[in-house]
């Protein structure tokens, strides 16, 4: 196990961490001596998997299966947490999901979901985090600050998606909730930035993907020429969690192999 002083010690919650995105991002924190709570918001079964591959490097992690846009169940896990590891220093606010459709056929349910899990789950999470962050008070010998929270969002927090309103919304959501808590919490010694990933090979985006076609088709949203991996996302996490990215609050940081560069104007538009 690679440890890294700089986290070791440290407790974090990542939420959506059964799959994809999240899953690699617990990992990678767990490689750094970080203990995990892995939560899934159903599956415990497969967040059960990716605390077996933890403990299996050397690593410390417990599942816990909990909806993030409800406040009971994410008060209950924050509780679980403090039983287990005592506080919290790093909150990854990854959970979200798609439900795609015309806009003119979404149903009031989808648009709904979308907003409670990817945007509403954040603001419970980010709220219970801040709250044990300032009642702990800085401890020096993990970091110099009060704590880190990292909201996932995504290329449409700025590149409009049409057929994927509910999704774009949620995420332009997130990145403005984002920033108006880092402007409120940086006073207080607490960083929070955005990870905005472009096309990752995740489930989301898996039917997508299918065929060489698709691929392809994407590829040419990307100008470095490559689908992003999970372990892309994880490096950037365990980086912006350290205090090697003190400075950095407020941010939003596209991982996303150029898409956001508007690539169809290389040419002159
Ligand atoms: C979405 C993916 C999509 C990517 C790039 C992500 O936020 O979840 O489905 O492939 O953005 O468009």
């Amino acid at each position: 196990m690679n440890s890294n002083p700089k986290l070791k010690g440290q407790s974090a919650l990542v939420t959506g961490a059964s799959s994809g995105i999240g899953k690699a991002v617990a990992i990678a924190l767990a490689n750094e001596g970080v203990n995990v709570v892995v939560n899934c918001s159903s599956h415990p079964e497969r967040g059960q998997e990716v605390v077996d591959e933890i403990k299996s490097s050397g690593g410390t992690a417990i599942v816990y299966q909990a909806d993030v846009s409800k406040e009971d169940e994410v008060q209950a896990m924050f509780a679980a947490m403090y039983k287990a590891f005592g506080t919290i220093d790093i909150l990854v606010n990854n959970a979200g999901l798609q439900k795609d459709s015309a806009f003119v056929d979404m149903t009031l349910a989808d648009w709904q979901k979308v907003i409670d899990v990817n945007l509403t789950g954040q603001f419970l999470c980010a709220r219970e985090a801040a709250r044990e962050f300032l009642r702990r008070g800085i401890v020096a010998e993990r970091s110099v600050a009060l704590g880190k929270i990292i909201c996932m969002s995504s290329v449409h927090d700025m590149i409009p998606w049409s057929g994927h309103v509910n999704y774009a919304s949620s995420k332009g959501g997130v990145m403005l909730f984002m920033k108006s808590i880092a402007q409120e919490l940086a006073p207080h010694k607490i960083r929070v930035n955005s990870i905005s990933p472009g096309a990752i090979k995740t489930r989301i985006n898996a039917s997508e993907m299918e065929t060489q076609e698709e691929i392809d088709k994407i590829l040419t949203l990307i100008p470095y020429n490559r689908i992003g991996e999970p372990e892309d996302i994880g490096k950037l996490a365990v980086w912006l969690a350290s205090d090697d990215s003190d400075y950095i609050t407020g941010a939003t940081i596209y991982i996303d192999g150029g898409m956001t560069l508007f690539p169809g104007f290389a040419g002159n538009g």
